[in-house]
């Protein structure tokens, strides 16, 4: 099986083969990036759910590693869940020089899988007797330290009479206790939980409650209740639904330089033998706007180990009749600055794999009237819309304004000689192009 085919991501990630949807179980254990994902080997549909795995030492080369959690072998619905390290061996099943890997996965409860090989091997345990069993339906466990209390705590998706979160807490990642739930009609599937510091002021540091669409809240936490500050938000512009391109994100734990990294199923994304990628990982944060605190997201910093052939340039006017090109690639990075405080023109932006017959496969734009970026809302800042864009093969993320705004997308890209043409252009008038960056973006795939 070869990752160079049409559509495939270059550097997004998916599975060398089968069926994938959310990732599963993200950490950082002694060098490596651990990623487990919702997999069906047999064939490109979802079905009997494994978990597969893959590593990584820098967010960016995946290594495809042997599947971790397979029906049969292992105990329960092989559903979304989480894994942690338990540094303290607080579980007390460490036996040999690798701390204890716990994963927590299945259906209506959750099941406990543990490693002491590294996450090279999984057995279950207790014979998979579930643990946090909230009334209803219930599933997509995710665990994680309170320092403040000192606990482990578990976070599960549940309808309990309607969406809901459930909170457990554990001293041993082994034994819950329930605590409370967060009663939310909005929240449906795969809860993520993390700290931030609003605008890096780390005397102000907030939690962050996620669901798999993509919708979040702001809010307090102190180990037992979640109350939320702020109104229901949308982190990304994408499809967020279980058939379109941002759905099921989760982050990972224990980054070695402190930085709540997600990643994010596209599921509308497919080739000959595989079928859903991830986003690109990126670098989540809260900053204040004018509309209040939001979470920004932009492209891990790590991506600079694949770029090449940079071009710069700056203070172009483009016109409906000049449009810049800047380069050709087939996957590549764009950073662009446009001055829209200045621009006469209704409609601006990148125009992506242009051809010399003026066609495209799609426009990057920004609507002056709309105030739109790409349909999501943006406004200038400081008279100002950056876009950074990135195309791979079959995928299209773009982010305004320093990751403000954030729009994952699914596009067949026809990587044709004669079709890799980049162009800023103007419609209806003329915008300054204040500055422009490209980088073509390597395979990183070994
Ligand atoms: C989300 C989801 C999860 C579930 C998993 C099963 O896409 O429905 O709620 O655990 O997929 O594969």
């Amino acid at each position: 099986t070869s990752y160079d085919e049409a559509f495939r991501g270059q550097f997004h990630f998916s599975s060398r083969a089968g069926w994938m949807n959310d990732p599963n179980g993200s950490f950082w254990y002694r060098g490596q990036y651990h990623l487990f994902y919702q997999h069906n080997p047999h064939g490109l549909a979802w079905d009997t759910m494994h978990w597969g795995h893959a590593t990584s030492p820098d967010l960016v080369h995946w290594t495809q590693k042997p599947i971790a959690l397979e029906p049969g072998v292992h105990a329960g619905d092989l559903w979304s869940g989480n894994g942690v390290v338990d540094t303290a061996n607080v579980t007390g099943l460490k036996n040999g020089a690798d701390d204890p890997i716990l994963v927590f996965s299945g259906t209506n409860g959750a099941t406990i899988h543990y490693s002491l090989d590294g996450a090279r091997t999984f057995q279950t345990y207790g014979g998979g007797r579930k643990v946090a069993v909230p009334a209803g339906t219930s599933r997509d466990p995710k665990v994680f330290w309170h320092e403040p209390s000192r606990r482990w705590v578990m976070v599960m998706w549940s309808d309990g009479g309607g969406n809901g979160a459930d909170f457990y807490t554990s001293a041993d990642l082994l034994n819950w206790t329930w605590r409370s739930r967060y009663a939310a009609g909005w929240f449906f599937e795969c809860p993520d939980m993390f700290q931030l510091p609003v605008d890096g002021n780390a005397a102000d540091r907030r939690w962050v409650l996620t669901d798999a669409s993509g919708e979040y809240v702001t809010g307090d936490f102190d180990g037992t209740t979640f109350l939320p500050r702020t109104a229901v938000r949308r982190m990304d512009h994408g499809a967020n639904d279980a058939g379109g391109t941002f759905y099921a994100g989760q982050t990972f734990l224990g980054d070695p330089r402190g930085r709540v990294v997600q990643t994010v199923w596209q599921p509308a994304a497919r080739g000959s033998v595989w079928s859903g990628n991830l986003t690109f990982p990126a670098e989540l944060a809260l900053r204040t706007g004018t509309d209040g605190v939001s979470l920004t997201r932009t492209p891990v910093d790590e991506l600079a180990s694949l770029r090449s052939g940079t071009v710069t340039l700056s203070d172009r006017t483009v016109t409906p009749t000049t449009p810049v090109s800047p380069a050709a690639a087939d996957t590549y990075e764009v950073t662009a600055v446009f001055d829209a405080a200045s621009a006469t023109a209704t409609r601006f932006g990148l125009r992506l794999h242009a051809r010399a017959d003026g066609t495209y496969d799609r426009a990057v734009t920004y609507d002056r009237a709309a105030r739109t970026l790409y349909g999501a809302p943006l406004a200038p800042e400081n008279g100002r819309v950056t876009m950074r864009v990135l195309v791979d093969r079959g995928q299209l993320e773009v982010f305004g304004n320093g990751g403000a705004v954030s729009i994952s997308d699914v596009v067949r890209f026809d990587s044709a000689a004669g079709s890799q043409g980049l162009q800023a252009y103007a419609e209806g008038g003329s915008v300054r192009l204040v500055s422009l960056r490209f980088d073509r973006l390597g395979s990183a795939w070994g």
